[in-house]
């Protein structure tokens, strides 16, 4: 079973009630980080504030990250500085540095236990070498002191390795609980289990869930990608999901104490965690665009084939995977949702550094809320989007659209379903039903069919073999066998009209 070493635990959380209560100074939907630090933040300054969670604390990318709060990311100061001015990149630098030391501060105020460790990027190539080299151009133009490195402790030879020291790694659970804690010592609700599927536009705006109607002066949406159409923000993200896992070394096995990340595709992550029975080693990369790898199983095959290939005899505790969104002009996207008076706000397209992007968009729109704002935060806004950004959102739509014509193509061309079709167990078919798209799937003995068309706009799903789900390739959405929506910007769940179950 696919579940992240975070979340198998037994969680000290408990979901409030539905309030009786319709209306709060502010709705935040979506119980990650981003979502949390923004209620603590409002309830502290005194807002009578509500969290509605869809699934459970932490369900989606939280709970599922690799948990490094680092300011060295990958390769990601040079691509931005290839868009943009360098103040521009700066103000993405002051972000991050922002939302590292708010959460490590509030750490070391909470006792959440975390680990000083250094950042390493390192190259496996010439190329990644150059690309290396541009980066810690780039990371010294903004003020981080990198060196360089050709030993950085890995078991492997390295062309090349950039460091920089200071950053840090924690449980991103024990980050969440706490926060939950602390929002509602300061009088917020966290109610989990409820969907939000609509916000209104009139004053005070009306938040439609499943579970009824309440009002709001202000909604944050801390949803990763923004669950309303309002800006068309799901056309400019890219979902890329990855993988991780974590293993436990042979006896003796010396495991290496930086957090690690390859500037080489594929990407391969690599940090520490401990435990009370010794030190695990967590992997993980192998990423793809969500929705569009043929065996999403593959990819976390390769990871822990690379894996055990350098650490051999580890043993494999937890295997997961998760999703984050990259804009395609690369900068996060954080404040006011458009054509929504000003009080709806989003931030997402952290681009797999949101333990600070985060935090750093929480800060910023809650001080927005509350009456401030921050330099950076007004440069980020500003900044234009560069030609190559423009270009990419055209490419990522004609990509999407190619493929709901190419998809519509190959549900015609595939097997028909019928009442007898049982694919083999864990495995799903896409087909047409009676005339309609659908999909049939076998898991744990049990077969389930559902509509074929995803919930958002439409796209058709495609199964994954890793997280046994219906992922679909246009913005990410994802949906159970039984057709129960997951995550991604739909706001339903599969249709019911094709939709049974047999056993
Ligand atoms: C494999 C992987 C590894 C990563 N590693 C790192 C790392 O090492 N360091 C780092 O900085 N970043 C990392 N990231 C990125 C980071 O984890 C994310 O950017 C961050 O967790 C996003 O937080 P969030 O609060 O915006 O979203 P989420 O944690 O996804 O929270 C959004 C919440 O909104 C809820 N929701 C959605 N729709 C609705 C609705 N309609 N109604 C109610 N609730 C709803 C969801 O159920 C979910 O709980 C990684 C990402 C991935 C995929
Ligand atoms: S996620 Fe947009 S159509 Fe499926």
């Amino acid at each position: 079973m696919m579940e992240s070493l975070w979340l198998d635990r037994e969680s000290p959380f408990t979901s409030d009630s539905l309030p009786d209560e319709k209306h709060f100074d502010t709705i935040v939907v979506g119980a990650g980080i981003t979502g949390l630090v923004a209620a603590l933040l409002l309830s502290r300054a005194g807002q009578r504030v509500v969290v509605f969670e869809a699934r459970t604390l932490g369900a989606v990318t939280t709970g599922n990250t690799t948990g490094k709060l680092s300011l060295l990311q990958g390769g990601v100061l040079s691509a931005l500085r290839g868009q943009y001015a360098l103040r521009v990149v700066q103000a993405y630098m002051e972000a991050n540095k922002t939302g590292q030391a708010w959460l490590t501060q509030y750490l070391e105020q909470q006792g959440v236990p975390f680990q000083r460790r250094t950042a390493i990027t390192f190259a496996t190539t010439d190329d990644g070498g150059q690309r290396l080299r541009k980066e810690a151009a780039v990371s010294r133009d903004v003020g981080l002191d990198v060196h360089f490195s050709r030993d950085p402790g890995l078991p492997f030879p390295v062309v090349e390795a950039l460091e920089l020291e200071g950053q840090a790694q924690f449980h991103p659970m024990e980050v969440l609980d706490t926060l939950a804690k602390d929002v509602r010592k300061h009088g917020g609700l966290i109610v989990e289990g409820v969907q939000v599927q609509n916000v209104g536009s009139d004053r005070p705006l009306e938040v439609f869930t499943r579970k009824g109607t309440f009002t709001a002066d202000t909604v944050v949406l801390a949803t990763g990608t923004p669950i309303l159409d309002r800006g068309l923000y799901f056309t400019k993200l890219e979902p890329n999901r990855s993988y991780a896992a974590a293993l436990r070394p042979q006896a003796g096995t010396k495991i290496p104490q930086a957090m690690y990340l390859s500037i080489d595709a594929p990407t391969r992550s690599q940090r520490t965690h401990p435990t009370p029975d010794g030190e695990l080693l967590l992997v993980g990369g192998y990423g793809h665009t969500g929705g569009r790898a043929t065996s999403p199983k593959k990819h976390l095959d390769d990871l822990l084939g690379w894996a055990s290939h350098h650490y051999p005899g580890a043993e494999v505790t937890h295997t997961w995977s998760a999703q984050d969104y990259q804009a395609t002009n690369l900068m996060p996207f954080f404040g006011k949702l458009p054509r929504g008076h000003g009080r709806i706000f989003f931030g997402t397209g952290y681009n797999k550094w949101g333990m600070s992007n985060g935090v750093a968009a929480a800060l910023s729109m809650t001080s927005d809320i509350l009456g401030g704002q921050s330099d950076w935060a007004t440069t980020i806004h500003h900044r234009v989007t560069s030609p190559q950004g423009a270009f990419q959102a055209v490419r990522l739509n004609a990509g999407t659209a190619k493929r709901m014509i190419e998809d519509k193509a190959r549900v015609r061309s595939n097997p028909e379903i019928t009442d007898e079709t049982r694919p083999p167990e864990g495995t799903g078919v896409v087909g047409l039903y009676k005339g309609e798209p659908a999909a049939v799937s076998t898991v744990d003995g049990k077969v389930c069919l559902v509509s074929a068309s995803c919930a958002h706009l439409g796209g058709l799903l495609g199964w994954n073999d890793a997280d046994k789900s219906w992922d679909c390739p246009l913005h990410g959405s994802r949906f159970t066998p039984e057709g129960k929506y997951l995550e991604g910007p739909a706001t339903h769940h599969l249709q019911k009209s094709v939709g049974k179950t047999r056993d």
